[in-house]
């Protein structure tokens, strides 16, 4: 049970050329219940497909002698500065993708000089994230709980501990169904059986991690076996309406940008109970299967809110060319969910580095070839006019 060295690691990581790269190491790397549980979506995953479909439908139009040596990919978002025109999203059970979890993934953004999200469902405290990197950009994620005392708590935390920014996930009414998980019989903790004893012949390391840290120990959740839509919907609430959003407003100082709107009605809604901004999401498309790409869906929220308000943009995003079409369609700022976990899973901190360079590296090679100095100067006019989101 050697863990390798830190420089095989790295040798390792440097030959991944692009994200689908790390996604083949992280599959090699990662028990297949973990690794289909975050690369996994929900029922016959069209929505994810799709996701993905809509960025590389888009054209990108090259500007020739535009002369730009060093383009600036760094800009604002929820009032502070970004070096990089993405953060890291909210993921739920990290550690179990690899040990070093949600540490791994604050760690790396911070040196990044990007933003990191905890989740609720997250498997690290409030404390302890905020330990590892006091100095890095931290947002906190809210599921609102059937508990609403342990909602105040938990917001009262993430202010006290220097959360700036409230995500705050409305489309999670409950779990989506995500048939990978059913079919891998997928348990939180794993259970001890055949399968897993063989799978742990071929992945000590992964073992070796998992049951020697206390990933065991999951933030705030039971340690008892149970399957996930268990675990989760006796946490979620199903009656959650605008109503609480406004409750969450009203005990919310900071920033609060509500994760997971793709309509005018919802944006027009969630704006009106006070949202600094929006997350145009489909949650990975973990949720409702067929709800639109968020590509597709941001026009209409756009021309909605106006200029004026900031728009995140996430799902599906894996190369720096997405983060492009994204924000030359009119986001502000992307958040990656899997992109991040795929380097997770590959390498632990190391491999979010790697995750994050490769993204930046892409970015600045595509807005050099677009002649773009600066990612506030990414708009519509960059974008071809066949296959246009709109
Ligand atoms: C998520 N996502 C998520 N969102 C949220 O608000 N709270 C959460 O706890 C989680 N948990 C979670 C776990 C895993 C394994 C994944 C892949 C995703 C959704 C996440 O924040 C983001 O919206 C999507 O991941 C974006 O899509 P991509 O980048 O994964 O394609």
């Amino acid at each position: 049970f050697e863990t390798p060295s830190l420089d095989r690691r790295a040798v390792r990581l440097a030959r991944a050329a692009d994200l689908w790269d790390l996604r083949r190491i992280a599959r090699r790397r990662t028990p297949r219940p973990a690794f289909d549980y975050a690369d996994g979506a929900a029922q016959r995953e069209l929505t994810r497909e799709r996701s993905r479909a809509a960025f590389d439908a888009v054209e990108l139009l090259p500007r020739i002698l535009h002369g730009i040596e060093a383009p600036d990919l760094s800009t604002t978002i929820a009032g502070a500065r970004s070096a990089l025109p993405f953060g890291i999203a909210p993921t739920g059970f990290t550690r179990f993708m690899h040990a070093e979890g949600e540490i791994g993934g604050v760690r790396a953004a911070r040196k990044a000089g990007i933003p990191f999200t905890l989740s609720t469902m997250g498997t690290r405290s409030l404390e302890e994230v905020a330990e590892a990197a006091p100095d890095a950009t931290r947002w906190f994620q809210l599921y609102l709980w059937k508990d609403r005392a342990r909602s105040r708590d938990l917001l009262e935390r993430a202010g006290g501990n220097g959360y700036g920014t409230l995500l705050v996930t409305v489309d999670t009414p409950v779990a989506g169904q995500r048939l990978r998980d059913v079919r891998n019989g997928m348990v939180i903790p794993p259970k001890l059986t055949l399968r897993t004893v063989a799978d742990a012949s071929h992945r000590p390391e992964w073992w070796f991690n998992f049951l020697t840290t206390d990933s065991l120990k999951f933030a705030s959740l039971s340690s008892t076996s149970a399957d996930l839509p268990t675990i989760t919907n006796a946490m979620f609430d199903p009656t959650l309406s605008y109503e609480d959003l406004e409750w969450i407003r009203s005990v919310w100082p900071g920033k609060l940008f509500v994760k997971g709107v793709l309509t005018r009605e919802d944006a027009r809604r969630s704006m009106a109970a006070g949202a600094d901004g929006l997350v145009v999401s489909n949650h990975g498309g973990r949720q409702l299967d067929r709800a639109p790409a968020s590509l597709h869906a941001l026009p209409e929220v756009r021309d909605e809110v106006g200029e004026g308000v900031e728009l995140i943009l996430d799902s599906g995003v894996m190369s720096g060319a997405d983060v492009i079409t994204a924000l030359c369609a009119g986001a502000d700022f992307v958040l990656i969910g899997r992109a991040y976990l795929y380097g997770l899973m590959a390498g632990g901190q190391q491999g979010v580095e790697r995750a994050v360079e490769l993204l930046a590296e892409e970015i600045r090679i595509s807005m050099q070839l677009m002649g773009a100095e600066s990612v506030r100067g990414l708009g519509p006019e960059l974008m071809g006019t066949r296959n246009h989101p709109d």
